[in-house]
């Protein structure tokens, strides 16, 4: 068993210097750990000098990893918890592990879940001891997380259980152990039950730890650091520190703080004595100023460190290290989010759990890199949607500076793990809120609490929302902290028609501007725009001509990269930005999502195993919408990134689009060295003429008492309308273009969601023989909005046109805003934000070659980028983001896949099978290529490129450094070889 060390920490760090030295300056490397508690082991006598490992063996909290040396088997069997079970026949395995994401993938399923077998039992077992020195001490499991509903036995007894999947829980052990002898642990999981709406894969997916302390001892996430003043030149800090007592005598206790600035200097000391009863638990707060306090900010991520001793008749008995921040930060109504006193507008991504090929096994260093990306991107603030995360991406965000949106629940149903037999909702939130609010509470990253995601209104919704549930569930948050706002991610506009929300202190919506109403209704309370663009796409393809409706997807279950396709309810990004700009006292978005994940296929749910939401891919390859956000989001950083790919065969003098993002204001496109023009931002293309603008026009009937007239159809102005006089369908609407015209497109903009008319479009050369060429029914796709817009590609010739409405959704009349009739394709006016954050190229007869960008800002020369046809593909070539590991058995290498032609250029269609091989200290921890419709497996030692790129990662073995060569072969290419190499830590 291996006694966990800080990272970088001399051999013989678990020591027992006298406490003067262990007050001293903390080893300046910041250790990624969870619940921003660094493992340490103190030992209990007051002997100066490093001890051996044995001594740290008496120390006096030992944080033991417990992830090594399990046994797994899938399914259910007769006892398994005895500790004579027969498990060697079982599989050898180390947590993290997630028993679902080696698949293998079931084609026929529906792929809300990623197609996956996370659905089942499983059992897990292992031995361990615990030495005789160690007896009358508390022994803790603590569980990240595990999915779901585990039952941990010791030694054949039942110690203790948890029900929901995604939050963290201590099982007391103490009563089950034996010392000096072998213990059996086992756990049961079972998913049968879990509800969900994407991948939660299966298993113990996060790490595991044993505690071992003194019967009185700091109470697990008993240290609460908060920050109730705040100025320039001082802080107060207040730290409060809750003692267990497990002796069956009163205790007087002594409770030391020493507070350290970044630097590591002691700033800070205090003192507190109390007495903790026998058996019960007592709070012990201190209050310290800091002059001249260093800011956690985005921008300079300061960490102080408060060391924790624990005294007992003078002798120390126990310790603990917690790391925080100081700042402020205020949610405000009219003016979004502030922090450290300035405006900060919130660029934010939401993060489901998993991590692609992994699946949802967590390795730090796979969160740490998802991190790394989206900050290159400009992204400083992240949305755990919709369920408490893995400790260590607070304690990485706390390090890195980003701003955190901390949920706790998707829905409160059995997505929360509220299955039958579970307590009402306020017992078991209450349950679930607890470890969720203290294991995260000293967090400087975290700015917001959230209970939950689009949960619907009671009574419609049995396990919905009203306003004793919220106000319970809130309350629930603000009693183990009240320190932050409390609110929730909300989809309904007309609950605030009812005192639903009263009781949050702020809301989330997700798209559409659905927070409309509720600004309206609580001018003073602030809004987050939690979920916003749920744009799509799939990295590398790239279908003509464009899509002209947001919903226009291709038909070959792949999304379009031009980035002009989102999901019914939702807009593209430029949208988005379009709407942070006006609605200044919005905080900022949160784009569904950073990175694609596993489920929620939208729009192809049956066909694809994991998201087009994803601004990169599941492996991390960014999309081409990665550099438009780079572009917005990081105005100072040069971004020239041209799209689509260069190499269009059948499309040889015909259309090719060309996109070019940057953060430049205007570029110009060379095409084999010929301009085609310099592009503007915020300057719109000319449209082709509207045959029935300002035309004579009639109708079947008018709505005259509220000016609906008839001309108001053609006027070229949205804000008008015409409507009909009753709710009946059969009304018409009617122009006549004044002489017979060839028409290609009609565009109509309605009064509400198109879906919910159904009607006939007809033409006439004269008036009375009519063709028709256009009819639709009604829907009630999708459930939530949806466009008003809607085109038609027509190829009629005439004079007369008209629309006859056939079918009307309840409460929906005959009306029309606009009514457009052209003699070619015109572009949607939904896409003209686009012009304003792109430069686009729309006409651009393909040639093979290159494509040259030279991008301007303010009249200067940023850049330029360039785009090559690539040739046949030839060799392949390996780009790993790190070349030294730690042998930690959890450190990870991710390896970019490419083929490349001759000359270098990336050949972006191939579709080659790659074969991989690794000599040395590593093995392949998974390996993936982006593509949601791939149901090859995740854990092989192949992969076919998709659009020319793949991605193998790497994890280094635990306790073995050397080399690591990675070589990977296709049929027909030169091969390539890299190599990487495992350190062990001191
Ligand atoms: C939201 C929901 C998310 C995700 C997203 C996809 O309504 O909160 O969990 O489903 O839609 O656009």
């Amino acid at each position: 068993m291996k006694v966990l060390r800080r990272k970088s920490r001399p051999v013989g760090w678990a020591y027992s210097p006298p406490v003067s030295s262990w007050w001293g300056k903390p080893h300046p490397t910041i250790l990624i750990l969870s619940m921003s508690i660094l493992f340490i082991t103190v030992g209990c006598s007051e002997m100066s000098g490093v001890v051996s490992r044995k001594a740290a063996n008496h120390a006096v909290r030992k944080v033991v990893d417990f992830n090594g040396n399990w046994k797994f088997a899938k399914g259910n069997q007769q006892a398994v918890e005895k500790p004579d079970f027969d498990d060697t026949s079982w599989q050898e395995v180390r947590l993290p592990h997630d028993w679902a994401i080696s698949g293998p993938f079931n084609p026929n399923e529906n792929g809300y879940a990623g197609k996956l077998p996370w659905r089942g039992e499983g059992w897990y077992r292992k031995t361990f001891e615990i030495e005789k020195a160690d007896s009358g001490r508390r022994v803790y499991l603590d569980f990240d997380g595990v999915m779901a509903f585990p039952k941990v036995y010791i030694n054949g007894k039942l110690a203790g259980q948890w029900d929901y999947g995604y939050v963290s829980f201590r099982v007391d052990v103490t009563p089950f152990v034996k010392y000096d002898e072998t213990n059996v642990i086992a756990v049961h999981v079972d998913t049968r039950q879990q509800g969900t709406r994407w991948y939660p894969g299966a298993g113990i997916y996060r790490k595991v730890t044993m505690t071992v302390c003194n019967p009185v001892h700091i109470a697990h996430w008993g240290t609460y650091i908060t920050t109730p003043e705040v100025g320039d030149t001082s802080a107060t800090v207040r730290v409060r520190t809750e003692i267990e007592n497990h002796l069956d005598t009163e205790s007087k206790v002594t409770v030391e703080v020493a507070l350290f600035d970044p630097d590591g200097r002691r700033v800070a000391e205090g003192t507190k004595e109390g007495v903790v009863s026998a058996g019960g638990s007592s709070d012990m707060e201190q209050s310290f100023m800091i002059s001249n306090p260093q800011r956690w900010d985005i921008t300079t991520p300061k960490l102080y460190t408060a060391k924790t001793i624990v005294r007992l008749s003078n002798k120390i008995v126990d310790t603990e290290e917690t790391t925080f921040g100081i700042r402020t930060f205020k949610l405000t109504a009219d003016d979004g989010f502030h922090l450290n006193g300035r405006r900060v507008q919130l660029y934010g991504v939401n993060l489901h759990h998993d991590h692609g090929p992994l699946g949802a096994a967590f390795y730090t260093r796979a969160m740490e890199r998802q991190l790394e990306i989206m900050r290159d991107m400009g992204c400083n603030a992240i949305r755990t949607s919709h369920n408490p995360s893995a400790p260590e991406l607070l304690d990485l965000c706390d390090r890195m500076g980003f701003v955190v949106w901390d949920e706790c629940f998707d829905k409160w149903d059995d997505k929360a793990g509220r299955v039958q037999g579970q307590p009402p909702l306020e017992e078991y939130g209450q349950k679930q809120i607890r470890n969720f609010v203290m294991r995260d509470r000293n967090h400087p990253c975290v700015v917001v609490w959230s209970i939950g995601n689009e949960i619907g209104n009671q009574p419609s919704d049995r396990e919905g929302k009203s306003p004793e549930r919220i106000k319970f569930m809130s309350d629930f948050v603000r009693k183990y902290d009240p320190s932050r706002l409390v609110g929730m991610a909300c989809h309904i506009p007309n609950t605030v028609d009812e005192p639903i929300l009263d009781a949050l202190d702020f809301t989330g919506w997700n798209y559409a501007r659905r927070y409309a109403r509720y600004r309206e209704k609580y001018p003073d309370k602030p809004i987050i725009y939690s979920e916003s663009a749920s744009t799509l796409s799939t990295r590398g393809f790239y279908e003509l001509p464009l899509p002209n409706v947001k919903t226009d997807y291709s038909s070959r279950n792949q999304v379009d990269s031009y980035d002009l396709n989102a999901a019914s309810w939702s807009d593209i990004l430029d949208a988005e930005f379009k709407l942070m700009e006006d609605d200044g006292f919005v905080a900022g978005e949160f784009v569904w999502t950073g990175f694609d994940y596993l489920g929620e296929p939208t729009p192809f749910s049956r066909e694809a195993r994991s998201s087009y939401f994803g601004i990169v891919d599941l492996c991390g390859i960014p999309k081409d919408r990665f550099y438009l956000y780079r572009s917005y989001w990081r105005p100072e950083t040069t971004t020239i990134h041209i799209l689509p790919h260069w190499n269009w065969p059948e499309r040889i003098d015909r259309n090719v689009p060309v996109f070019v993002y940057t953060n430049g204001n205007s570029a110009e496109l060379f095409l084999n060295g010929k301009s085609l023009g310099i592009r503007h931002k915020g300057v719109l293309p000319e449209k082709a003429v509207n045959f029935a603008q300002g035309k004579t026009a009639m109708a079947s009937s008018v709505q005259d008492e509220k000016g609906l007239i008839v001309s108001h159809a053609n006027d070229n102005n949205r804000q008008t309308r015409w409507g009909a006089s009753t709710a009946e369908p059969n009304q018409w609407w009617q122009v006549d273009l004044g002489e017979v015209r060839s028409v290609r497109y009609l565009a109509i903009d309605f009064e509400s969601e198109s879906k919910n008319y159904g009607y006939e479009i007809k033409i006439s050369p004269d008036g009375s023989t009519w063709q028709t060429i256009v009819t639709k029914n009604t829907s009630r796709i999708p459930r939530w909005g949806g466009p008003t817009r809607i085109f038609h590609d027509v190829d009629a010739q005439g004079r007369y046109v008209r629309i006859e409405f056939t079918r009307l959704q309840q409460g929906v009349w005959a009306s029309i805003k606009e009514f457009g009739v052209y003699p070619e394709k015109v572009e949607s006016d939904y896409y003209e934000p686009t012009y304003k954050y792109r430069l686009r190229w729309n006409e651009v007869i393909y040639e093979p070659g290159e494509l040259k960008a030279v991008a301007y800002k303010d009249g200067k020369k940023i850049g330029e980028a360039v785009m090559r046809t690539a040739g046949e593909p030839e060799k392949i070539r390996l780009t790993p983001d790190r070349r030294e590991l730690e042998a930690t058995g959890q450190d990870l290498c991710y390896i970019l896949v490419e083929a490349l032609d001759q000359e270098g250029n990336p050949c972006p269609l191939t579709d080659r099978l790659i074969r991989f091989g690794i000599q040395g200290p590593a093995e392949i921890a998974g390996v993936g290529n982006g593509n949601p419709l791939s149901l090859e497996p995740f854990q092989a030692d192949y992969r076919k490129l998709f659009y020319g790129k793949a991605m193998l990662i790497l994890r280094a073995k635990e306790g073995q450094s050397g080399d690591i060569a990675v070589t990977a072969t296709s049929e027909g290419l030169n091969p390539a070889k890299i190599t990487v190499q495992s350190k062990e830590l001191d």
